[in-house]
């Protein structure tokens, strides 16, 4: 089974547009048998989307969670909000929230929640620049054991650690991560997860990539080894694409 994940993002402005995107990629995500297709709307499109897809190979997904359920936080959407929708699955760690000031600590703390809560959990993890040094796997390595502690064993099943290396995300990416540097991170990331888990927790973990993912490069990236999915930000906008990435993914 392969993950299809669309990050909306904060697109688009309208209920109009993101109407007409659920219904462009419907078809394809219903259709598909070996993907599971996971929207992550803006947060106030959610149950809309959610009413519009009902589908059990399409998941409904938010962006992001705070790690309280309720209470004096204004401005926060609790996770126990977004599952009373019909959210099962969280990003959590994404670049862009940890730019806003997501630390590892607060990554930690929303994995922990909505872990508590039943959600599968997208964990971002990735590196600002790549160095020849190897620093970068340092600090991928620092993100994933701040984000997994605390999780036991059996939690892995219910996590997928997306790989977005900052420097290949959108629009001003330098370049797109090879298929070489990808497979060596999938690897070195499960390697990190034994090494905290034990081997058992091995044949349950899932790693998926993310950063300028679009239809062009979508053969190539979904037969990565180790590469159970795609996180897929600005094709993810354009449902006659993105359907095209379901299809290649359910035929790879
Ligand atoms: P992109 O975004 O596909 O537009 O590079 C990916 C992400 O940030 O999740």
């Amino acid at each position: 089974m392969k993950y299809i994940i669309a990050n909306w993002k904060m697109n688009p402005e309208s209920w109009k547009e993101a109407k007409a995107i659920v219904l462009g990629i419907k078809d394809a995500g219903s259709r598909a048998k070996q993907v599971a297709t996971v929207i992550c709307p803006p947060t106030l499109f959610v149950p809309d989307v959610g009413r519009l897809v009902r589908s059990p190979k399409i998941r409904l997904g938010a962006q992001d969670a705070y790690f309280e359920k309720s209470g004096a936080y204004t401005g926060q959407i609790s996770p126990s909000m977004l599952k009373d929708c019909g959210v099962s699955h969280l990003i959590v760690g994404h670049s862009e929230r940890r730019r806003e000031g997501d630390t590892d600590e607060i990554v930690q703390k929303k994995l922990k929640s909505a872990l508590s809560l039943g959600f599968t959990v997208i964990v971002c993890v990735g590196e600002k620049e790549r160095d020849e040094h190897g620093f970068y796997l340092a600090h991928v390595e620092a993100q994933l054991a701040s984000a997994l502690k605390g999780t036991s064993r059996k939690d892995v099943s219910r996590v997928i650690i997306a790989y977005e290396p900052i420097w290949a995300i959108g629009k001003s990416a330098a370049r797109a991560a090879t298929a070489e540097e990808i497979e060596h991170m999938m690897l070195y990331i499960r390697k990190i997860i034994v090494g905290i888990h034990g081997k058992p927790a091995a044949k349950h973990i899932r790693t998926i990539y993310g950063g300028s993912v679009d239809v062009k490069e979508t053969p190539v990236l979904i037969g990565i080894p180790y590469v159970d999915g795609l996180l897929v930000g600005r094709e993810s906008l354009n449902p006659k694409n993105f359907s095209e990435i379901i299809r290649i993914a359910d035929r790879a």
